[in-house]
């Protein structure tokens, strides 16, 4: 993809933090963007962002919950014959599970997965083939994390699983999505300033039920993000220029290099010297 003038995005989360900063970026150079999220008090706040900067007519929002295989079908089949198809396929929606995992319930399991991993599967299984269809390539963005590619400390192991699964999955279909016309990227960020504290008001009502991570959720909600960490805006900048130059990992931070080496190194510490002999 050489520029974003005339292409149609559809960005998901797209109402808060780094998935608004990539709506913001990618307005700023000429592309129409589709918000989904499951949020109408994040959407409402969003579009008064947005007309105050300026972009009113080049964003349109829905509501939808990316685990809702059928709202997702039905949502894409209207892009289809309101727009003519989409070319940018944002995958952001997510939430910051956290809590012990041995403490963990088959409720806080479903809702991590279920939103950071399912709703990705979602997405490409309602989009791909209609980007497919229309012929003129386009480009997916996952949004994973830097959890994904690090040991992290614990209480984030649901989380970085899901994303693990996303990076990987990510780096898996780039083979089969180019001789498609396809491109794709995964971003990788550590900490950025946005709403991510606030699973417990995101989490639906039946997976409330079961779950052993609410305390800790309600208790993440009075935290704030601090104003030293990266802004989103600053990561939407990054993912437009990662777009563009159809990079396949977008990593926003320098500071944990050290961290992603040692989990690589540990790895490549493990494998045998010599090749196995059938
Ligand atoms: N903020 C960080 O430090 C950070 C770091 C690494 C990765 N990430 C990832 O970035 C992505 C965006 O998160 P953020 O930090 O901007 O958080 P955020 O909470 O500010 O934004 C996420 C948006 O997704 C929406 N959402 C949540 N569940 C949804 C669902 N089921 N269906 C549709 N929309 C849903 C929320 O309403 C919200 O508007 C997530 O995938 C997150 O895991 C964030």
């Amino acid at each position: 993809m050489r520029s974003f003038h005339d292409k149609r995005a559809f960005v998901t989360g797209g109402a808060s933090g780094i998935g608004l900063g990539i709506v913001k970026a990618l307005a700023k150079r000429g592309a129409f963007i589709v918000i989904a999220d499951l949020r109408p008090d994040h959407i409402d706040r969003a579009l008064v962002e947005i007309r105050e900067a300026g972009f009113a007519s080049s964003v349109a929002a829905l509501t939808l919950d990316v685990t809702d295989r059928a709202g997702f079908a039905a949502v894409a089949e209207r892009m289809d014959i309101e727009l003519g198809g989409i070319d940018i396929l944002v995958n952001n929606a997510g939430v910051g599970i956290e809590g012990p995992l041995l403490e963990a319930g088959y409720a806080d399991w479903d809702y991590g997965f279920g939103v950071n991993l399912g709703g990705v599967v979602n997405s490409l299984q309602s989009f791909l083939p209609r980007m497919i269809a229309h012929g003129r390539g386009g480009h997916v963005v996952n949004v994973s994390s830097l959890a994904a590619a690090v040991r992290m400390p614990a209480n984030f192991a649901i989380y970085a699983a899901g994303k693990a699964a996303v990076l990987n999955l990510s780096e898996n279909m780039r083979e089969e999505l180019a001789g498609k016309g396809i491109g794709i990227s995964v971003l990788c960020p550590p900490f950025v300033r946005s709403n991510i504290h606030q699973a417990a008001l995101n989490r639906p009502a039946h997976l409330r039920e079961g779950s052993e991570f609410q305390q800790r959720e309600g208790a993440l909600l009075e935290s704030l993000p601090g104003d030293d960490l990266m802004d989103a805006e600053t990561v939407g900048e990054i993912v437009s220029e990662g777009i563009l130059a159809n990079r396949l990992y977008i990593v926003t931070h320098g500071e944990f290099r050290d961290k992603m080496r040692g989990r690589n190194e540990a790895l490549m510490d493990a494998v045998p010297e010599a090749a196995f002999q059938y």
